[in-house]
C-alpha cells in the first residue's frame, strides 16, 4: 500500500493562450509558497518555444512534444487537437512526475478544457476547475440551454434578467450568446462549462468577493466556489513589498525599456494606455478610426499593436508626425498600468486587463470586442463605475469622434475624477482581498490544506 504523505505535486493545465496562462501561472507560484507543494505547469512545445526560460521560478514546466506538427490555426480545430494531444500523454506525464515524496494528487485545469476532469478522476486525482473569467459570466452561461442555444429564462427586447446580474441588453451579453455562427466547437465548450459545476472537486475563480458580491452570493447558492484573485504579484498592489515581479509567462517579447523610458518623461496622469490584449483582431476600418480618434483626443498615448495587427495601420497614419504617441508590439502591462504617467486605460476589457486596471486603480475606456468582454464592459461602466463605454455605430464600428470624446471624458472631465476615485476604491479592496486574512488569501490557504491531504 502506498504511504500517505502530506506533500503534494499539483499539475496545472492552462488553455495555451496568454490570457489563460498568466493567471494560472500566478496561482501556481502562490501554491509553491508552501514547501509541501510542488507545481508543474503542463503546456505544449509550440508554446514553450515562445516562453522565457523559467530558471528562477518555483514552478516547473512540462512541455508536450508534437513533433514539429504545427497546431491548427482555427480555434475550433485547435481545441480538438489540444484535447487529443493532452489525453494521449496524460497518464505518462503523471507517472513521470509522481514520486514517493511528492505524489501527484491534484490537477488544476482550465475550465474551458472540460474533458480534463475525466482524465484526472480516471487516475484517482482530484480536479480543480480554474475560471479565467468573471463570476458574472458563469451566471450567464449557467442559464444557457446548450441544445436550444439560447438563454433559458425570460428574455425580450428590453434585455435579459438573470439572478444577481444587472439587466443585460444584447450588447452586454457574451458574444457566444448573441452570435450564432461564432466558432461552433469553442461555443459548445463554453456552454458545456457547466459540467465543471457538477464534476469538479473545486471551482476556483480569479475574482474577489466584494468585487462581485451579489453574483458570488448567488453562485454560492448553486455550488461551492472559491475566489482566489486578483492574481497579481503583490508588489504591484503594495509598492513596499518586494516579491517576484515576474508576471505570468509572456508569450510575446515586451518592449519594456522603450515603454518605461517614454513614460518616465511624461507628466502624471497625462498618458492614455491602449491595448486589445493578445487575441482580439480589429477590422481595418476600426483601426483607422481608432488611430484618428486617439490623435484627435490630443493626449499622449502608448498603443500596443501586435505584430499581426501592424499591417492595419494606414500609410496616412504612419506618415503623420507623431510626437505624442508611442507604438509598441507588446509591453509589460502591469508596469505600464502602475506608472504614474498613465491616466487611463483604453481597453478591450479582457478579464485580466479589467482586473489589472481595477487592482491598480486605473480608470478605463471600454471598447469590448468579443467573448466575455461585453459583459465585463457593462460592469466597468455601470456596476463598478470605473470607466466609460464607447458606442458603436450601426455598422458596428466606433468612429473617431466617439473615441476622442470618450478619452476626454475620462482624462479631462469632471466625470473622470469620479471614475478615478472609484478605481482607487477598488484598488484598496483588491489589496485587502489578497492580504493576510483577506477573502481570497483565506480561500487559497484553505485550498492548500486540502491539496496536501
Ligand atoms: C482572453 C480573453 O479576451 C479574456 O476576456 C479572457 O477572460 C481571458 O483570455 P486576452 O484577450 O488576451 O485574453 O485579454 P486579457 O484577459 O486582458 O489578457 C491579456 C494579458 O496579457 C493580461 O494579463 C495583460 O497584462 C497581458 N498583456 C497585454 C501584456 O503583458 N502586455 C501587453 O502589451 C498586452
Amino acid at each position: 500500500m502506498e504511504e500517505k504523505t502530506n506533500k503534494s505535486h499539483v499539475l496545472v493545465l492552462p488553455f495555451p493562450v496568454q490570457g489563460h496562462i498568466n493567471p494560472m501561472v500566478q496561482f501556481s507560484k502562490r501554491l509553491t509558497s508552501k514547501e509541501s507543494v510542488k507545481v508543474t505547469l503542463i503546456t505544449i512545445d509550440s508554446v514553450t518555444k515562445s516562453m522565457p526560460i523559467l530558471e528562477s521560478s518555483s514552478i516547473k514546466i512540462h512541455s508536450i512534444p508534437h513533433n514539429d506538427e504545427t497546431p491548427p490555426q482555427s480555434y475550433d480545430l485547435f481545441l480538438e487537437w489540444f484535447h487529443v494531444l493532452v489525453s494521449k500523454n496524460f497518464t505518462k506525464i503523471v507517472e513521470e512526475l509522481s514520486d514517493s515524496e511528492y505524489p501527484v494528487k491534484v490537477l488544476v485545469f482550465d475550465s474551458i478544457t472540460t474533458w480534463a476532469i475525466d482524465l484526472a478522476h480516471d487516475l484517482g486525482l482530484k480536479g480543480a476547475a480554474f475560471f479565467t473569467q468573471s463570476c458574472a459570466l458563469s451566471v450567464v452561461y449557467y442559464h444557457m440551454d446548450p441544445e436550444k442555444n439560447k438563454i433559458c429564462v425570460f428574455d425580450d427586447d428590453d434585455g435579459v434578467c438573470l439572478p444577481s446580474l444587472p439587466l443585460l441588453q444584447k450588447q452586454d451579453l457574451p458574444s457566444f450568446v448573441c452570435q450564432t455562427d461564432l466558432y461552433p466547437s469553442l461555443k459548445k465548450l463554453v456552454f458545456s462549462r457547466n459540467i465543471n459545476f457538477k464534476k469538479a472537486d473545486w471551482l476556483l475563480f480569479n475574482s474577489f468577493d466584494v468585487l462581485e458580491k451579489e453574483v458570488i452570493s448567488w453562485l454560492r447558492t448553486q455550488c461551492r466556489i472559491k475566489t482566489i484573485g486578483p492574481l497579481i504579484p503583490s508588489m504591484y498592489l503594495d509598492k513596499r513589498l518586494k516579491d517576484d515581479k515576474e508576471y505570468g509567462l509572456s508569450l510575446f517579447k515586451p518592449n519594456s525599456e522603450t515603454c518605461m523610458k517614454w513614460l518616465d518623461s511624461r507628466e502624471i496622469g497625462s498618458v492614455v494606455y491602449v491595448s486589445f490584449g493578445s487575441l482580439a483582431n480589429l477590422g481595418e476600418q476600426q483601426m483607422e478610426e481608432l488611430a484618428s480618434g486617439l490623435m484627435m483626443s490630443d493626449f499622449y498615448f502608448l498603443w500596443v499593436v501586435r505584430v499581426t495587427e501592424e499591417n492595419k495601420l494606414t500609410e496616412e497614419f504612419m506618415s503623420k508626425p507623431k510626437e505624442k504617441c508611442l507604438i509598441v508590439n507588446w509591453c509589460p502591462q502591469l508596469d505600464v498600468l502602475s506608472h504614474q504617467a498613465v491616466g487611463c486605460f483604453f481597453t478591450h476589457c479582457g478579464w485580466n486587463s479589467t482586473l489589472e486596471a481595477l487592482s491598480l486603480g486605473v480608470p478605463m475606456v471600454a471598447m469590448p470586442q468579443w467573448s466575455d468582454q461585453p459583459t465585463n464592459a457593462k460592469f466597468i461602466s455601470d456596476v463598478w463605475q470605473t470607466g466609460v463605454r464607447v458606442k458603436a455605430g450601426e455598422n458596428g464600428v466606433v468612429n473617431r469622434d466617439e473615441i476622442a470624446s470618450s478619452v476626454r471624458r475620462v482624462m479631462r472631465e469632471e466625470e473622470g475624477i469620479m471614475l478615478k476615485e472609484n478605481a482607487i476604491k477598488w484598488k484598496k479592496l483588491a489589496k485587502e482581498a489578497v492580504d493576510e486574512g483577506g477573502s481570497s488569501n483565506k480561500n487559497i490557504e484553505e485550498f492548500l490544506k486540502l491539496v496536501i491531504n
